[in-house]
């Protein structure tokens, strides 16, 4: 079967590095490009991290610098939920044979659809900037891309307000172009992402394939332990979830919704408006991640792990 071609934009970022690991692992698609943008950390560390990555694991994918600030910035919001660097505690050698592409993420973006015909879908897992001045500077995309597969929003509670999660808290106005633009997309929020979570077992079985994915994934949950100690979240695969929606959608359930963004608000800005009863008489414009298989995720995200940087 013809792999599905995927763009995957992301802030990486300790789960979004897992995530990357996995859909560079997973037989069901072809990763044409890895877009960065600014959000967990600075821009230049997520492009860093994801440069970094793809040299150490040996596979050679594009990645392309993008989004440096979000569209109203609001100060520094950097917490240290992924460390300084992005990704907590975990080195990994400097890339020093591979460069970054000599586009930018929209443009990226904008080429690659261009040769896909209409099949390519885009996984985004970080602050949605890049892929709004995207259809800013070429509105004729939204009729371009299959699929969005967002890591974003909450239906119920956010983790950075009462009420917003933090993709797309950090970029609302780039959140509410892309859930305007009439793209099919599907929003893996909170209220499944929080409950996709690891533990020592896990860890102790990818550290056992000895492969640098393996390994590294076993870091990063190892520093993820670290930070639940210290009182910060625990092992969440919020970002691997979106790409198991896409490609093992037997991993969750989904429900359509009409779904916009709150832009700004005293207690609101960020937040996810999702009709779940259907007030606003809109149709819906998203499938809505609504409940998750948490062994059935944990099997298909270790398989995909297994599967990195096995040729
Ligand atoms: C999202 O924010 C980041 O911390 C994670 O990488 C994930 O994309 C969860 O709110
Ligand atoms: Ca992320």
């Amino acid at each position: 079967m013809e792999k599905r071609p995927f763009i995957i934009d992301c802030d990486t970022g300790t789960d979004d590095a897992i995530a990357v690991m996995a859909a560079l692992g997973c037989e069901d698609i072809d990763v044409k490009a890895i877009t960065s943008v600014n959000g967990n950390v600075r821009e230049e560390w997520t492009s860093a991290n994801n440069r970094n990555l793809t040299e150490y694991l040996g596979i050679p994918v594009e990645v392309a610098r993008g989004a440096v600030l979000p569209f109203y910035p609001r100060g520094d919001y950097y917490g240290d939920t992924h460390g300084r660097t992005g990704l907590g505690d975990v080195v990994i050698p400097t890339a020093e044979h591979s460069e970054f592409s000599k586009d930018r993420a929209p443009e990226v973006i904008r080429r690659i659809a261009d040769g896909e015909g209409g099949a390519l879908e885009l996984l985004v897992i970080g602050p949605m900037t890049n892929i709004a001045i995207a259809l800013s500077l070429y509105p004729e995309l939204a009729g371009e891309i299959r699929h969005i597969w967002v890591m974003g929003g909450a239906v119920r509670g956010g983790n950075v307000n009462t009420t917003a999660e933090f993709n797309i808290w950090v970029d609302p106005y780039a959140a509410a172009m892309v859930f305007r633009a009439g793209i099919p997309l599907t929003m893996v929020g909170l209220d499944v992402t929080e409950q996709a979570i690891l533990n020592g077992e896990d860890e102790k079985r990818y550290r056992a394939l000895g492969t640098r994915a393996g390994v590294l994934t076993a870091d990063i949950l190892q520093y993820m332990f670290q930070r639940n100690q210290k009182g910060g979240e625990d092992a969440m695969m919020h970002d691997a979830l979106a790409l198991a929606a896409a490609v093992c959608p037997q991993c969750l359930e989904f429900k359509p919704y009409f779904v916009d963004v709150e832009c700004q608000g005293v207690y609101t800005a960020g937040h996810t408006a999702v009709d779940v009863r259907g007030v606003s008489g809109r149709k819906p414009n998203a499938m809505v991640a609504t409940d998750l298989k948490l062994d059935r995720f944990k099997e298909w995200l270790f398989r995909c792990i297994e599967g990195c940087g096995r040729s």
